[in-house]
C-alpha cells in the first residue's frame, strides 16, 4: 500500500462513522408514532372510524374487545372478543402477533422488536380513538 492511501482510508472510516451517527440521531427518545404507524401499519389499517383496508380499522382500538369492527373477516384467533386490547396486550400483539393470538390472519407482519416503539404506536392509537 503507498502512502497516498492513508487519507483515503481514514476518509473511508469517517464516513462510516458519520453514517452510524446519522443512523443513530434518527432513533431519539420520544418517538414519534404517527411515524411509526404509517411505517409499519399503514399498508393495512387507519385510524379512521369504519375505515377498514386489509386489517380492521384500529380508531380507539385500545381497550375494546378484538374482533369487534362490523363487516370486517376476522380469523377465529381474534372473532368475537377472543382477546381484550389493553396495552400490555396490545404491547405483545405488536411485538408477536402469534404470541397473543396464534392463527391470527395479520400476515405478512414480522413485529416490532422495540419497545420504545411499540410504546410510542400504542399511545398514538390511544390518541387517534378520541
Ligand atoms: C400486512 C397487513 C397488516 C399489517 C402490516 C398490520 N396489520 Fe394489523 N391486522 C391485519 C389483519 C388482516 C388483521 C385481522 C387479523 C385476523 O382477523 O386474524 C389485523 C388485526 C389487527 C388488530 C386487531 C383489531 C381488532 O379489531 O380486533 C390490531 C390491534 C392490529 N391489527 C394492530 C396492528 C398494528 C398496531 C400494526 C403495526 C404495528 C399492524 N396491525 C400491522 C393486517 C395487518
Amino acid at each position: 500500500m503507498s502512502d497516498r492511501c492513508g487519507p483515503l482510508v481514514a476518509g473511508g472510516a469517517a464516513l462510516g462513522l458519520w453514517l452510524v451517527a446519522s443512523i443513530a440521531a434518527a432513533q431519539p427518545a420520544g418517538l414519534d408514532g404517527q411515524l411509526l404507524f404509517n411505517n409499519a401499519c399503514r399498508t393495512c389499517h387507519t385510524v379512521k372510524a369504519d375505515d377498514n383496508r386489509l386489517g380492521p380499522s384500529l380508531h380507539g382500538v385500545v381497550g375494546r374487545a378484538s374482533g369487534a369492527v362490523a363487516g370486517v373477516n376476522y380469523s377465529s384467533a381474534l372473532a368475537n372478543g377472543a382477546v381484550t386490547w389493553d396495552e400490555a396486550t396490545l404491547d405483545r400483539f405488536i411485538a408477536n402477533p402469534d404470541a397473543v393470538a396464534p392463527g391470527n390472519g395479520m400476515k405478512p407482519y414480522s413485529g416490532i422488536a422495540s419497545a420504545e416503539e411499540r410504546a410510542a404506536i400504542i399511545a398514538y392509537l390511544k390518541d387517534s380513538g378520541d
